[in-house]
Formats: C-alpha cells, structure tokens, sequence
C-alpha cells in the first residue's frame, strides 16, 4: 500500500542509494559559518538564536520549507548547535500514535530541540496532541476507556520543535500558525554551488580546479546533495581514469558516464519533458496521467523532479495540467541533434 511505503523510506530518498546517505552526514556543515550560501536566511537565524540565548528561553518553533537536498535537516542540526542545545529526531510518518509522541515530548530536555521530517505526514490524531504542546508546553492525555476515561494535563519543558518539508501546501493550517519562525529554502546559485564543491572536496582529500568545480556547481541543479553526488563520482572516475585530481577535462569526462546534461537532467527529467512533448503533445496532462505514463509514482514527480523543472522554466503548471514550454522544445533539439537518436 502507498501509505505504508511512506512509513519507511522517504520520496526524496528515491535519488540516494546508501552510499550518498553516508556521503550526506560526512559532508554536512555543523556550524552557521559552513553553511554557504542562503545569506539573508543565515543573517536571521544568527538573530534569532543570539536573542534567544540571551533571553535564556527557547527559540520560536522554526518550518523549514524547500525543495530535496537544500539543507533543511543541515539547518536544524546547525540552528541546534548554535543554540548549544541537544536535538531529537524524529519524523511525521514515524509517529504513528499520539502516545509516541507523547513519549518524545515528556522527555525532552528543557529548551532542547524537537526535529520532525516530514512534518505534513503527521497524522491527525498525532497533530491534535502537539498543538497545545507547542502553545503553551502542555499536553493533554487520557487516562482510561470508556465512562471511567479522564483526561491529564501534564506540564512540558520548553522546547524547540523544527519541522522540516517539502510540501507546505500539505501542512495544515492550525499546526502552520503555530511556527513564529519559517524558513524558504530556495535552489542555490552555481557560485554557491561551487564553492560547496570546493568545501566538499576539501573534507574529502580531492585536488580539484576551478574548471573542474564549476563544471559540477553547472550540473548539479542548484542542490548541494546533488553537488556532493556527482563530486564523489567524478572523484572516482579522476581515481581510475587520471592521476585522482579533478581538473575541467577529467570533470566532463566524468559526469558524461554519469547520465546528467548541460543543465542538470537526469534520465528522469528528460522522460519526463519528452513524455509531456511527444505523447501529450506538448500537454497540458494532468498529474496522475503523467505518472503512469512514466511508471513513476506522482509524489516523486511532484516533489523531486517538478521543482526543478518548473524553476528552470522547461515546465509550466496550468489549471488542466503540465505543459512543456520552448525552453523544453530548445533543450531537447540540442540534444536530439548532437546524440543523434529517437525518443
Ligand atoms: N548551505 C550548504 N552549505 C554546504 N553544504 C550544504 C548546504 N546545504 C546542504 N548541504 C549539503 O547537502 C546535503 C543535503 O542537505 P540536507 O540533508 O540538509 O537537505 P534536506 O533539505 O534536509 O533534504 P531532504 O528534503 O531530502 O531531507 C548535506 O549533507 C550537506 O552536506
Ligand atoms: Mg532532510
């Protein structure tokens, strides 16, 4: 069943294979001054969390909004190390009754940080327990069944709770008022990307050029994760096909094995604008049709491939569904000429 899949793996988790999940926490910033790029974003929270610490209280509950792999989770980890508090982690379809919760909330430390991924994946009965919990740092519990049941208030510690989602449409509105503090995470530019590269490559042992960062920062779709991605595979491909440095040349070689384009596409994406031109004629097709055109699931259309799409305007959304815009048309000329093969 669809719901039950979501209890174990992530949509955003379908581009990372195990291998980029470690990849993941051994490059992951732990301080405000690693975090690059988001400047205006970084200036608030250093706000935030200096008036806070002052104020000796615990910060305004924190949404992090954005696409896969902008660094939400990085972020909260970071906000929590500045605050110098400890963080719990959790995540929405994780918590599966109240009573969870209610397990994670009455052993938080005070002023300590709550983290919940996939916060609009919190069911309701779920979510109804934590909104007096965040307002005032109460719960309420029931004791007993039937006629005898009676409901315990029971006092909390202050804490923080960061939620963190891709989907903030999906975020009801009762449970979104209660964050004094959202975050929008948005693509970043490929300078920033590149210097991500570089910190990367850094923590990583590789000699790279400043050739060989840019045409990675290039291609990897304004996503620091991806940016990772393809700098460890090229790392690998300058291990077994140069002398292991990472220069313009060894870079293009290497992400030409690696299935990405000029902007970024993958396989996927690709599919996903030839499907719309060639079988819909352009479109406009709906979501669902779409997806099993392609075989694959609408939530990881939406969620992981579309953002990027639509940003970089080969896509566009209109009330009777998708439609493949000129820039698609153009981007898909190149390369049907220069490979040279049919759809
Ligand atoms: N601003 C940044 N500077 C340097 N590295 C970053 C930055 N943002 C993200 N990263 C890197 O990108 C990786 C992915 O970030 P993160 O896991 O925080 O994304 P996310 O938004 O939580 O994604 P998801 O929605 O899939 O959970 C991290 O391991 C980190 O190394
Ligand atoms: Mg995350």
């Amino acid at each position: 069943m669809k719901e039950d899949k979501y209890m174990k793996e992530k949509v955003t988790d379908i581009k990372l294979h195990k291998y980029d999940i470690e990849l993941d926490k051994e490059l992951r910033p732990k301080r405000m001054k690693d975090f690059i790029g988001q400047d205006k974003i970084k200036e608030n929270i250093a706000i935030f969390i200096e008036a806070t610490k002052k104020r000796k209280e615990a910060l305004d509950h924190v949404l992090l909004i954005g696409p896969p792999g902008l660094g939400k989770t990085t972020l909260a980890g970071i906000i929590s190390n500045e605050l110098g508090v400890n963080v719990i982690t959790t995540s929405g379809p994780a918590i599966e009754r109240a009573g969870d919760l209610a397990s994670i909330l009455t052993n938080i430390e005070s002023n300590n940080v709550l983290f919940i991924d996939e916060i609009h994946r919190l069911n309701r009965a779920v979510e109804e327990i934590l909104y007096p919990a965040l307002e005032e740092f109460k719960m309420d519990i029931m004791i007993g069944k039937g006629p005898g049941a009676r409901s315990l208030r029971l006092e909390l510690k202050p804490f923080t709770l960061a939620g963190a989602t891709t989907r903030a449409g999906l975020i009801s509105s009762p449970l979104r008022t209660r964050f004094g503090i959202t975050i929008r995470l948005d693509y970043y530019n490929v300078d920033e990307i590149e210097k991500i590269v570089r910190r990367s490559a850094k923590i990583l042992n590789v000699e790279i050029d400043e050739k060989g960062s840019l045409e990675i920062a290039k291609r990897a779709r304004g996503t620091p994760r991806v940016a990772n991605r393809l700098l460890k595979r090229v790392r690998d491909y300058a291990i077994v096909k140069a002398d292991g440095k990472i220069n313009g040349t060894v870079a293009l070689d290497g992400l030409e094995l690696l299935d990405v384009d000029e902007e970024g596409l993958d396989n996927l994406d690709i599919k996903i604008i030839k499907t719309i031109i060639y079988k819909f004629n352009g479109g406009p097709v709906g979501l669902s049709t779409l997806s099993s055109s392609i075989g694959e699931e609408s939530e990881t259309i939406q969620e992981v491939y579309e953002p990027y799409l639509l940003r970089q305007g080969f896509i566009q959304k209109t009330p009777r569904g998708r439609i493949a815009t000129k820039i698609a048309y153009e981007h898909l000329n190149e390369d049907y000429k220069k490979k040279n093969q049919l759809f």
